[in-house]
């Protein structure tokens, strides 16, 4: 798909799909609307360098809602679908799986529904150019031992938590759309993306900020876990190569070659923020290791040999590159933090998108 038609970004108040909005309307001259629900994890913040731009629409909503989906497609007339939009902390899956399955699983589907019908109805010439982008993981492989051979797109499924499980079962529903009703889909499997505007509740901002307030640095259980690391914009970059020159019905892995343990990260923040916010002592010594994940996946690795040859994409950030301009970020965006995790941007999220007042009438 040429990249010069409008684009449908679902979950684009997140962590990578705002980064890929905010990419997007730099690098491409198209209009982007996003669909989010703005759930504890969406943050309108992150869009608002963005706000006064005449491309970008922003529509506070479910992807499991199909009619406002399908008015959202009359409406726009987008030559692709980006679909971040999903519940993403493994954790949190762990607690509650309930939420999981609904907006993964039932939303995907619902979302699908409504793409298909908007779909059938486009042109010939439309339809065959049209393409819907699956944002998947890793994950759904399962775990890997530290010598196996890392994941490739043939790898059978073997997802292993409630997360990674809803995440498997969309990508099934997508492969499915494509095979059965021949909508052009694409699928990309990705592994840990940092960045920022990730909220921390993920390894590496949540490490970042206890460390800042002198709290415990959790490990679980003995630190050895490994995952594959890839800095937030080489995904977008990716995901823009898939959409443009991807082959639809095809998966891609996507990974930055950057396979850590999990303590070998956590120290690997430590010793740079000694250097760029140096406290009394090291902030190693506040490294904590705390009773382990239920069903933690040992480790994830990525064969990313296609997407290179085919479409020629590679990671361009460094590990300790991205890292520190990662923890730079959260340097220098206190108040972002402040704000997604305190409770005014709860309550002035229901302010705005409440329909009984002015403002959230007007963004509904
Ligand atoms: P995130 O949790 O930061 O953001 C998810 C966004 O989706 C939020 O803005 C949220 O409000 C929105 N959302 C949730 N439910 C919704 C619903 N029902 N309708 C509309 N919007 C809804 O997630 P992220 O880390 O940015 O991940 C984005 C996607 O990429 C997910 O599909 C995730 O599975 C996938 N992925 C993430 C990583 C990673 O390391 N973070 C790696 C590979 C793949
Ligand atoms: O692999 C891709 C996946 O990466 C994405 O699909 C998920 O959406 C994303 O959340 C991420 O999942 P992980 O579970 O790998 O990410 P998380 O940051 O939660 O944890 C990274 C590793 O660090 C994992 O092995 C668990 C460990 N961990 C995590 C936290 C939050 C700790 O040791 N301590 C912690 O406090």
């Amino acid at each position: 798909m040429p990249l010069n038609s409008p684009v449908l970004v679902t979950g684009g108040a997140g962590f990578i799909g705002s980064n890929f909005v905010l990419q997007w309307l730099v690098e491409q001259q198209t209009p982007v609307t996003v669909l989010d629900k703005l759930t504890y994890a969406g943050n309108l913040e992150n869009l608002a360098s963005v706000q006064q731009d005449s491309r970008y629409r922003f529509v506070c909503g479910d992807i499991a809602d199909g009619a406002l989906v399908r008015r959202l497609l009359d409406e726009q007339h987008p030559g692709a679908i980006v679909h971040f939009a999903a519940e993403s902390h493994v954790d949190r899956s762990i607690l509650g799986p309930g939420e999981f399955i609904r907006t993964n699983i039932e939303g995907t589907f619902q979302l699908l529904e409504a793409v298909r019908g908007y779909w059938m109805e486009l042109p010939t010439e439309q339809r065959k150019e049209f393409r819907f982008l699956h944002v998947s993981t890793d994950e759904v492989y399962g775990s890997l031992t530290p010598t196996a051979p890392a994941f490739t797109e043939e790898t059978p499924y073997a997802p292993n938590s409630p997360y990674s499980a809803s995440k498997a079962a969309s990508d099934h529903l997508v492969r499915a759309y494509h095979h059965t009703y021949g909508l052009p889909v694409l699928t990309t499997n990705c592994s840990n993306n940092y960045g920022p505007r990730q909220f921390p509740e993920k390894l590496i901002p949540l490490v970042v900020q206890n460390a800042l307030k002198g709290l415990p640095l959790p490990v679980y259980g003995d630190g050895q876990n490994v995952r594959d690391w890839l800095y937030v914009t080489d995904h977008c970059d990716g995901i823009r190569a898939v959409l443009e020159r991807g082959v639809a019905g095809q998966t891609y892995n996507i990974g930055g070659r950057q396979e850590m343990s999990n303590l070998e990260v956590v120290r690997q923040i430590c010793a740079t923020l000694d250097e760029l916010k140096p406290a009394g002592k090291p902030y190693a010594s506040l490294i904590t290791f705390v009773k382990d994940r239920p069903g933690h996946d040992r480790r994830y690795a990525m064969d990313i040999a296609k997407i290179e040859r085919e479409l020629g994409w590679q990671p361009r950030e460094t590990f300790a590159g991205g890292l520190r301009k990662t923890i730079q970020w959260y340097l220098d965006n206190p108040e972002w933090v402040e704000h997604v995790t305190s409770g005014s941007y709860r309550e002035w999220i229901d302010l705005q998108y409440t329909p009984s007042s002015p403002e959230g009438a007007a963004n509904r």
